[in-house]
């Protein structure tokens, strides 16, 4: 299992990480375009080898996109970061154009790759992909939705004083802070609604946490996170790479689900072998599909961007 990761800063170097220590790829290459920067990551991460216990291979490589060849999943973390105050939509100028470059080198030595996109804004730049390259769209998997489920348990967890093992909680719509639709009415600690536990006031508090919870980090560290990020890319690339048919949150290109077409959002679906091997109708709160309607829109307006 081969998986390349473009853009060696810290949301890729993490991934790598992460999909390394987890054992099951043989070869992770690591590709940035600053001369010898992945080089130097992947030398580092893999005098973590004997410390970590991995025998992945990663190698580094500067913008030499042969390298990547035969690559089964690459993930595109490439583009700039928001600064505090930033929305991710207002990344698109530049991240747009290089997203549309990057997954047309990582196809043409590829061609049957299964692609995840990270740069922001994500659900644009995972419609650009679908809209610029000849991926069928099982294979364009956008990650935002298992990042901002894993803000969504944290903060519950956090509410509830309870351990995140026995929290259970999807977010699913746009990748914006103010787009996010974490499902509290699915939400639950050991299979008990939250809502036994939590007032409607303090539920709310957890919801509006989670949905800026990127932009909380950004003000805090001065540029965007990364460890969660890519804890959470590298399991979409292990239910990937080991067929787990486990189900996240992903931004994919809908045909009718959700009432919602032409576009790339956050909704559940399996991923496995094939990627995105089905997309699964979760039943919605009239406030849920109401806020699930004006994510699209919001998404859309983004999308009208783009200089197709
Ligand atoms: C985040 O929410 C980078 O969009 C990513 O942290």
């Amino acid at each position: 299992m081969k998986v390349t990761v473009v853009g060696a800063g810290a949301v890729g170097a993490s991934c790598a990480e992460y999909i390394a220590i987890k054992n099951f790829a043989s070869e992770v290459v690591l590709l940035d375009i600053k001369e010898g920067y992945a080089e130097g990551k992947a030398m580092d991460l893999m005098q973590c080898a004997s410390l970590n216990g991995f025998d992945t291979k990663i190698t580094g490589v500067t913008n030499d996109y042969s390298k990547t060849a035969g690559s089964d999943i690459a993930v595109i973390t490439s583009g700039i970061p928001r600064k505090p105050g930033m929305t991710r939509e207002e990344l698109i100028g530049i991240n747009a154009g290089i997203v549309k470059t990057v997954s047309a080198s990582l196809i043409e030595h590829s061609p049957n790759v299964i692609m995840i996109v990270v740069s922001n804004p994500m659900d644009t730049m995972t419609y650009l992909v679908h809209k610029t390259t000849s991926l069928p769209k099982n294979k364009i998997i956008g990650m935002g939705g298992a990042l901002d489920s894993a803000r969504f348990k944290y903060r519950l967890a956090e509410a509830m004083e309870a351990p995140i093992s026995d929290i259970d909680g999807m977010v699913i719509g746009g990748h914006s802070d103010k787009g996010m639709v974490p499902l509290s009415s699915h939400a639950t600690r050991n299979s008990i609604n939250v809502s036994e536990y939590l007032s409607e006031d303090r539920l709310q508090q957890v919801v509006e946490a989670t949905k800026v919870g990127g932009a909380t980090l950004t003000k805090l560290l001065g540029t965007s996170a990364w460890y969660a990020p890519g804890a959470a890319v590298s399991g979409l690339v292990q239910a990937i790479a080991c067929d787990q048919k486990k189900m996240f949150p992903c931004s994919t290109y809908l045909e009718g689900e959700y009432g919602l077409n032409d576009i790339c959002i956050g909704v559940p679906v399996i991923l496995g072998k094939n990627g995105i091997e089905k997309i699964v109708d979760v039943p919605l709160s009239d406030a849920e599909k109401a806020k699930m309607q004006e994510s699209a829109t919001g998404v859309s307006k983004t999308n009208g961007l783009l200089d197709l």
